[in-house]
């Protein structure tokens, strides 16, 4: 077998050997934790991600041991392979985080901000990164963007106002399916995902546009508006599947099953794709054989108060003055009270136990 030749790369300090042709973001990755610059578009398992959103960004130093001089510019890890002797500066250089926090900005200008009612809300990268490195006010001034509604059929659906183009569903519906169904039409901010003439996305693993979306543009209608992903218990189960691996995280709340998704690693990357009928039709504990407690590797909300995680139990402190500067809020609306999605004549203090989607089905009024 011929002989891997390795590179070496200092990334905020951290020195490791990758082999030549890696990326500075999966060397990143390699060393772990805040090193990895974060991703909103590119994906490891999606051929020809990356290169889009340009969250990834970095300082490179130095730009190897035969030619030490720095890149001019910061560049976007995930599309930059790493030569011998490489230093690159990430999270330790001043100009990133600026750079990061004026990409954050540019992502929000037309994405709406309305986690309260979102689905992604909890596991939304954007949501993430807005906490991480986002402004308090916006700079902008103009009407957000608006849309014709797409169908996308009976599964799945499209909230194109909160799409960031990272282009990821475009690249998993053709490289998983064999068959382009959907892309992004028009040009600038116009663009748009959607299915020509409005065909529906017929195909056995389309539900995997879900799980690789950065934020709540695709999203599961046989779970919208049902939970919050943090009441839920992420499980990991599976079943004897003629389509797929049958391997999955259940997200149950007692017994109920309230949504099926493909498990994630700790970059927030599918492990393995799951097919329509795992992930729309099997709602049953029975359907599954429940393997145990699924640990939630990234500093998710998700894993705060769960018996079983990676973080623990953290009480979260009181945010709102912090981040008013001391000041009190001058206005904090229930949105129970105020969304119409969330049904404001059920009221929530009389339901016996946690509220259930039970209570919120339209067939039950
Ligand atoms: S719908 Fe989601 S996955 Fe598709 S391009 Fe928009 S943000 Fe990316
Ligand atoms: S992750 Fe590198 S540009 Fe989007």
């Amino acid at each position: 077998m011929p002989e891997t030749t390795l590179f070496k790369v200092t990334i905020d300090n951290i020195s490791i050997d990758v082999p030549a042709g890696t990326s500075i973001l999966n060397a990143a990755r390699m060393i772990g934790g805040d090193v990895a610059p974060p991703a909103m578009c590119y994906y490891s398992k999606l051929e020809g991600s990356g290169g889009k959103c340009r969250t990834c960004l970095v300082e490179v130093s130095k730009g190897s041991e035969k030619d030490p001089r720095p890149m001019p510019k910061l560049v976007a890890s995930c599309r930059t392979t790493v030569m011998d002797g490489m230093e690159v500066k990430n999270i330790t250089s001043p100009k990133v985080v600026d750079a990061r926090a004026g990409v954050v900005e540019f992502l929000l200008l037309n994405h709406p901000l309305d986690c309260p009612i979102c689905d992604q809300a909890g596991e939304c990268h954007l949501q993430d990164l807005s906490y991480e490195h986002g402004k308090e006010g916006t700079r902008y001034e103009f009407q957000r963007r608006t849309f014709k509604k797409h169908d996308l059929g009976k599964y799945i659906q499209l909230h194109m106002t909160r799409c960031i183009l990272c282009y990821r569903c475009v690249f998993a519906a053709d490289q998983l399916t064999g068959k382009r169904e959907h892309g992004i039409l028009d040009r600038g901010d116009h663009s748009e995902i959607a299915t020509m003439i409005e065909k529906n996305l017929q195909n056995d693993f389309i539900g995997n546009v879900i799980d690789v979306c950065p934020v709540g543009a695709l999203t599961d209608k046989t779970f919208r508006f049902k939970n919050r992903v943090w009441f839920l218990k992420p499980m990991n189960a599976h079943r004897d599947c003629p389509t797929c691996s049958g391997k999955v995280t259940l997200w149950n709340r007692g017994e109920e099953v309230f949504r099926v998704t493909a498990r994630k690693d700790q970059w927030g990357e599918v492990e393995d794709w799951i097919c329509n009928e795992c992930r729309f039709e099997k709602k049953q504990s029975s359907d599954w054989i429940i393997e145990g407690p699924r640990l939630i590797d990234r500093h998710s909300v998700i894993s705060q108060g769960h018996y079983a995680g990676t973080v623990g139990t953290n009480m979260p402190t009181e945010t709102i003055e912090a981040v008013l500067s001391g000041r009190q809020p001058k206005l904090l609306m229930d949105i129970h009270e105020v969304s119409e999605v969330n049904r404001p004549q059920i009221e929530l203090s009389k339901i016996n136990g946690p509220a259930h989607s039970n209570n919120f089905n339209p067939d039950n009024d």
